[in-house]
C-alpha cells in the first residue's frame, strides 16, 4: 500500500502551479512538503483531497486511481486533510463536527459515534465532545480537526501548516500524535514553513519550486523515532 502521485498538473489560467508533479509516499512515512509561499503546496493538498480538480495526472492508492468516478467512496475517502485554520463548523459542537461527513455518507450512526469517542480519547480531548469550537484553544481545535479527518479511516493524512498557530507545548503534542498515527501505518504529508519542526518530524522532505517537485536533502532515517519514543 502506498500513495503514488503521477504527473499531476494544475493551472489557474496562465499560472502553471503544478507541472507534472510526481512522488511516492510509503506506509508509515512522515513526509514534509516545503516550498516558498505561492509555490502551490496548498493547491497540491487540495488536489489530493479532491477539493480541486487537477488538469491531468493520477493519484493512486494501492494502485487504484482515486479520481476515477464510480470506484466508490471507500477509495475516495482514503485521504484526509487537516486545514490550516482547521475549518471547524462554528455552530456545531465537537461531536457534530466529527459526525458530519459520516452522516452525509450514510455510515452507521452508532458505529461512527463509538469511533468518534475513541478518537477523541486517543487525542486526549474526550471531555470536549459537547463543546463548541469557540470554547477550545488552538491546539484543541487542531485535535478536533485531526479526529474529524480520521473518522473515515484515511490511509493518508495531510496537514497544511500545522504549527503556524501553535505554541511550543502544542507543537510537542502534535509531533507525538503524528508519530502515533505513522506507527499505525498512516502516511502523513505535512506542508510546513517551520524548519525546526520539519527537522524533528520529517523522515523525508519534498520541495515544490516553480511547479516542479524534487526530493529535499536526504536526511531521512529511523533514528528520528528514538527522539520521541522515550
Ligand atoms: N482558486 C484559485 N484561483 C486562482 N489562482 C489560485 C487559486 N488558488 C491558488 N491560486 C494560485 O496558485 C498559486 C499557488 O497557491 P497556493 O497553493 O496557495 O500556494 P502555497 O500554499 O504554496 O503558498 C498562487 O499563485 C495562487 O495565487
Ligand atoms: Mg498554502
Amino acid at each position: 500500500m502506498s500513495l503514488q502521485v503521477k504527473a499531476l498538473s494544475k493551472s489557474y489560467g496562465n499560472n502553471i502551479v503544478l507541472n507534472q508533479v510526481s512522488f511516492v509516499v510509503q506506509p508509515g512515512e512522515i513526509v514534509c512538503l516545503r516550498g516558498k509561499s505561492g509555490e502551490g503546496k496548498t493547491t497540491l493538498l487540495r488536489c489530493l483531497n479532491r477539493l480541486e480538480k487537477p488538469d491531468s495526472g493520477q493519484i493512486l492508492i494501492d494502485e487504484i486511481d482515486i479520481m476515477v468516478e464510480n470506484k466508490g467512496l471507500s477509495i475516495a475517502e482514503k485521504i484526509g486533510l487537516v486545514f490550516q485554520n482547521y475549518n471547524l463548523f462554528p455552530h456545531k459542537n465537537v461531536m457534530e463536527n466529527l459526525l458530519l461527513a459520516p452522516r452525509l455518507l450514510k455510515q452507521g450512526e452508532n458505529e461512527m459515534k463509538k469511533r468518534a469517542v475513541e478518537l477523541l480519547k486517543q487525542l486526549g480531548i474526550e471531555d470536549k465532545a459537547d463543546q463548541y469550537p469557540f470554547q477550545l484553544s488552538g491546539g484543541q481545535k487542531q485535535r478536533v480537526a485531526i479526529a474529524r479527518a480520521c473518522m473515515l479511516s484515511p490511509q493518508v493524512l495531510c496537514f497544511d501548516e500545522p504549527t503556524s498557530a501553535l505554541d511550543r507545548e502544542s507543537i510537542e503534542g502534535i509531533c507525538r500524535i503524528m508519530l502515533d498515527l505513522s506507527k499505525q501505518g498512516m502516511m502523513i504529508l505535512i506542508v510546513t514553513h517551520d524548519e525546526e519542526f520539519a527537522e524533528r518530524i520529517a523522515m523525508r522532505s519534498l520541495v515544490l519550486e516553480k511547479g516542479r517537485m524534487t526530493e529535499g536533502d536526504a536526511k531521512g532515517d529511523d533514528t528520528k523515532f528514538n527522539l520521541f519514543v522515550k
